[in-house]
């Protein structure tokens, strides 16, 4: 079956689906997006993802591409198209097209939007969360702005080529002061021997992932602390648990940092507890 891409405003197969190549987001990365998980043919937590959304465009002043209720719909119309069960939508909104010049075009130029789905076969995710990650870190190197979820990801590119050469499956930034920031496409997390949960603080330096937001929620209902605070690699190496966030892999544990293991080597039990627990918090769509 071929698969269905969503490009403004028509369902194409991925053959025909092409943008403009003065599309501001291919020569400017002038955009942004939005991974949302698709579990038993439901959006998962899709409202915040549509909020973060808007915020993304807001703080760069990028037009909302429709609204709210015609993305929703769009959204489950490309999963039901490609059939996902479960999955991952793609959704990514760029300031639109206009010839090549830094700054915003004038005029009332339209954003430009994409959304595709794929498939994720679900067994393959727990047995990764049954071997657990490993992470290699690497310097931030990446703007100031990572609250803002834009296609701007070279850094992000480089950082999980990295981890894929030395055999990862995620890389951990590192700021300049030694602490973790998060992965190239999660958010990093440690448990300490009291059992607290470590998460950077969303205030700066990291995406506010939802993923993460979960995680609070579940937290605050089964009684687990959560301190918002940094750590640095080498706390991290003495963890009791670590483990990453995000749509595309849910809680993931992590068994090793470098060439260090965590714990004893294998996934630890609060990650694998909230990973197991984790979809009996979520908002699923009605589709
Ligand atoms: N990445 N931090 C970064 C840098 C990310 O790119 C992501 C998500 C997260 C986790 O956010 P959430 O829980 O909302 O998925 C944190 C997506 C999945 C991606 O780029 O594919």
């Amino acid at each position: 079956m071929s698969r269905i891409a969503y490009v403004n405003g028509r369902y194409r197969p991925h053959r025909d689906a092409a943008v403009h190549i003065e599309d501001r987001g291919y020569q400017f990365a002038d955009g942004v997006y939005e991974v949302c998980e698709v579990r038993d043919g439901h959006l998962v937590d899709e409202p915040r993802h549509m909020a973060r959304l808007n915020r993304s465009l807001s703080e760069l002043d990028i037009r909302s591409p429709m609204p709210a209720g015609a993305l929703s719909f769009v959204l489950r119309e490309t999963a039901r198209r490609n059939r996902v069960h479960d999955g991952l939508v793609y959704v990514q909104v760029t300031r639109g097209v206009a010839p090549r010049d830094h700054a915003f075009p004038g005029g009332e130029v339209a954003p430009a939007v994409v959304v595709t789905a794929k498939p994720i076969n679900r067994q393959i995710g727990e047995a990764n969360a049954e071997t657990g990650f490993k992470v290699v870190t690497v310097p931030d190197n990446r703007w100031d702005r990572v609250d803002i979820k834009s296609v701007s990801l070279l850094p992000n590119v480089m950082a999980k080529q990295a981890a894929k050469l030395k055999g990862a499956n995620e890389a951990w930034y590192v700021d300049a002061d030694g602490f973790v920031t998060e992965g190239s496409s999660t958010n990093a997390w440690i448990v300490d021997g009291e059992g607290r949960l470590i998460t950077r603080s969303a205030e700066h330096g990291i995406l506010r992932g939802i993923t993460r937001a979960v995680v609070f929620d579940l937290a605050r209902r089964d009684g687990l602390e959560i301190v918002e605070r940094a750590f640095t690699v080498d706390e991290a190496k003495q963890a009791r648990e670590a483990f990453v966030t995000a749509a595309s892999t849910v809680v993931m544990p992590v068994v090793q940092i470098d060439e260090t293991p965590i714990g004893n080597g294998a996934p630890g039990s609060i990650a694998t507890e909230l990973r197991e627990k984790f979809h009996t918090m979520v908002h699923l769509g009605t589709n």
